[in-house]
């Protein structure tokens, strides 16, 4: 009898869909969005125009952003009932679950929640990409005591959110900041969540579903919530002179150190060398020096240590120190990071429908045959 093949475990290496939106080389460090390096685009561009980008496979002309541009922002606003159930909410509720569940809701003010033609589908994607600021924002504000805040829709999306969520609006250099982390987490290729998402939608069931499923997959921390993980970490180190001691204990331990590593990237992830700049500037600005020293150092260790094994940072790691920077708490680090990545999942589900087959893989059977049935009495 032959051997079974074996099963690339994790599904490493299979390729499972095609998509026009986002190429990654692991080895070279390479991410382009539709041909474009991601340098260029954090660069050069703004979020919106990366949304068009990824969702139209094409740069929009100066007209076509500022309509797509507006059309985000008319769909700023949640309603009014959705508003009022998210400052009914357990107080002490984890932000991830709040997104989750209230992305579900979100469907039960949809009239026609299950309309999954690719046109239907990006409406409904697009007013979600626009709320779910409004509602992380919003939940925050309530655990506050803060009053609820509407949207503003004067400004754009990474200035908006800003402004819901300190009551104020954000200075250039921060709104810039944070801008750059939203074009730097729009898409990756079929992660986990994304994949999450193109599995669900393939059933044809509808976008709200899969959205949530995606944001369920996201929070994992061997996925998007290893950003908090790294300023977790961070938090743990006293000063710059325990990290040595810090990493190579854990590093003995066999733990991982969070925001290293790759399942594709076996060279730096390219998104953390623009998160490294960014996060090494604010914190300069901010009085957080010390913050990022500690980050460069853990690096320094771990390439001296892991590097040879392909062991680098990745887009968590340092974008753990610029959301600090930016002052934004703890759990609220994944949820930015599912605010961007919305428009991948959703480019990806659209990619999905326009072209759409059920996923369905087989699983090995390995346990035994033919066993008797024994009665419960006897077990
Ligand atoms: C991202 C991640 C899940 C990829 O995992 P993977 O492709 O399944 O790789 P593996 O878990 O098979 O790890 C391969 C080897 O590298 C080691 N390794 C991987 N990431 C490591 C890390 N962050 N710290 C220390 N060692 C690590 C593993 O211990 C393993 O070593 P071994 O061969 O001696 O057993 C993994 O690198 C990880 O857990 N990183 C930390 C969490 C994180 O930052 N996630 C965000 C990803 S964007």
């Amino acid at each position: 009898m032959t051997a079974a093949p074996a099963i690339p475990k994790g599904l490493e290496g299979v390729v499972a869909a095609e998509t026009e939106m986002s190429f990654i080389d692991g080895q070279k460090g390479i991410l382009e969005y539709v041909g474009i390096p991601i340098g260029e685009l954090s660069a050069n561009s703004n979020f919106e125009e990366v949304v068009f980008l990824l969702w139209n496979k094409r740069l929009p002309t100066k007209n076509e952003l500022e309509s797509f541009t507006r059309e985000l922002r008319n769909n700023y606003d949640i309603p009014g009932a959705l508003l009022k159930r998210i400052f009914e909410l357990p107080k002490d509720a984890q932000p991830m679950h709040v997104l989750r569940t209230m992305i579900s809701l979100l469907a039960l003010y949809d009239p026609n929640p299950n309309a999954n033609d690719v046109a239907s589908a990006r409406e409904k994607a697009l007013r979600i990409l626009a709320s779910a600021p409004v509602i992380v924002a919003n939940f925050d504000r309530h655990r506050r005591g803060e009053a609820p805040i509407h949207p503003d829709d004067s400004l754009g999306f990474a200035a908006n959110f800003l402004y819901m969520l300190n009551g104020e609006r954000p200075t250039p250099t921060m709104e810039r900041a944070f801008d750059v982390c939203m074009i730097l987490h729009a898409d990756h290729g079929l992660n986990n969540s994304t994949f999450t998402a193109r599995v669900i939608i393939s059933t044809l069931s509808d976008v709200y579903s899969a959205l949530t499923g995606a944001v369920g997959s996201l929070r994992g921390p061997l996925h998007g919530g290893a950003n908090e993980g790294v300023m977790e970490m961070l938090g743990k180190i006293p000063s710059l002179d325990a990290v040595e001691s810090f990493v190579m204990d854990k590093l003995a331990k066999k733990d991982r150190i969070m925001g290293f590593g790759h399942r594709v990237y076996k060279t730096t992830d390219p998104r953390a060398t623009d998160l490294q700049k960014l996060a090494k500037q604010l914190a300069a600005d901010t009085g957080n020096t010390p913050l990022y020293e500690k980050s460069t150092k853990i690096e320094e260790i771990m390439e001296r240590e892991v590097g040879a094994k392909g062991i680098h940072p990745n887009v968590d790691f340092y974008s753990a120190t610029t959301y600090h920077c930016i002052g934004l708490k703890l759990d609220l680090f994944t949820p930015m990071f599912a605010l961007s990545r919305i428009s991948g999942w959703s480019g990806h589900m659209l990619e999905q429908l326009a072209d759409n087959r059920l996923y369905r893989p087989t699983v090995r059977y390995v346990g035994p045959h033919n066993q008797p049935y024994t009665p419960i009495d006897q077990r």
